[in-house]
């Protein structure tokens, strides 16, 4: 089972570095994410996990190395490819990033879209999405009318809406209560089982050790100090 021939590596990162100005958020990073593994990135403020998830979504250009994702060179997509690229993705933005001028309902709806589904399928699941993050009495509410923490739920609707195989969530339970934290980790294991390959950073380790099997990487100052399989 584990010799070198059967790993499945979904996610692949070449001493990637990226420097903002004379900051290096990250130095020389190499990664292998295999497919469906659970993987909790931690690591203290400033560490460079918000980076790291930028880079693999495309949000942010690595300065030096190379990230291959399923085996292809993300520095050789064509703009063309990108959005099918982007479609494998979902991610939640540490703050969010939800389109203050569109309701709850479309800025989940738009996902799905986007990706050409059938406007029945689209009010279904998007309700139905929105139900599992305790946020469908607020279909219709636009998003600065919101708490942060009803904003972070509709974020996290929005990444797992479109059932993509790759799941990038930063700090995604930040600004919520236990409960609703628990609601939220729940869900990401949910689609974990379903064989999404999820990616988890928060600086608060125990929120996740006691309910997720999966590997840690702890970086600190843009380097992997350690990785641990958390059981
Ligand atoms: N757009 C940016 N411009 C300048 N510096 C940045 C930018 N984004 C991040 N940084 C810096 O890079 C480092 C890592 O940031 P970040 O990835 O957000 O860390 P974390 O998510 O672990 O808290 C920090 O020192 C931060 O100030
Ligand atoms: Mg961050």
């Amino acid at each position: 089972m584990n010799d070198k021939n059967s790993k499945n590596s979904i996610i692949r990162l070449f001493n990637v570095s990226k420097r903002f100005g004379g900051k290096l958020a990250l130095k020389d990073i190499s990664l292998e994410i295999e497919q469906g593994e659970f993987v909790f990135i931690s690591g203290p403020s400033g560490a460079g996990k918000s980076t790291l998830l930028k880079i693999l979504y495309l949000a942010e250009k690595a300065s030096e190395g190379q990230i291959l994702i399923d085996g292809m060179n993300l520095a050789r997509i064509s703009s063309s490819k990108l959005p099918f690229l982007r479609r494998r993705f979902g991610m939640v933005f540490q703050d969010y990033k939800l389109i203050p001028s569109r309701t709850v309902y479309e800025n989940v709806a738009l996902v799905l879209e986007a990706a050409g589904k059938k406007p029945s399928y689209i009010r279904k699941k998007v309700v139905q999405v929105l139900r599992t993050t305790g946020m469908e009495k607020k279909l219709k509410a636009l998003p600065p009318t919101l708490s942060g923490g009803e904003q972070q739920k509709v974020a996290v609707a929005r990444a797992v809406v479109g059932e993509p195989s790759i799941i990038l969530a930063d700090e995604p339970t930040g600004s919520l209560d236990s409960s609703s934290a628990q609601a939220i980790l729940d869900l990401l294991m949910e689609y974990h089982k379903k064989g999404a390959t999820i990616l988890v950073a928060s600086h608060n380790l125990h929120l996740l050790e006691s309910s997720v099997r999966g590997r840690n990487i702890e970086i600190n100052d843009g380097i992997i100090k350690r990785t641990a399989t958390m059981l």
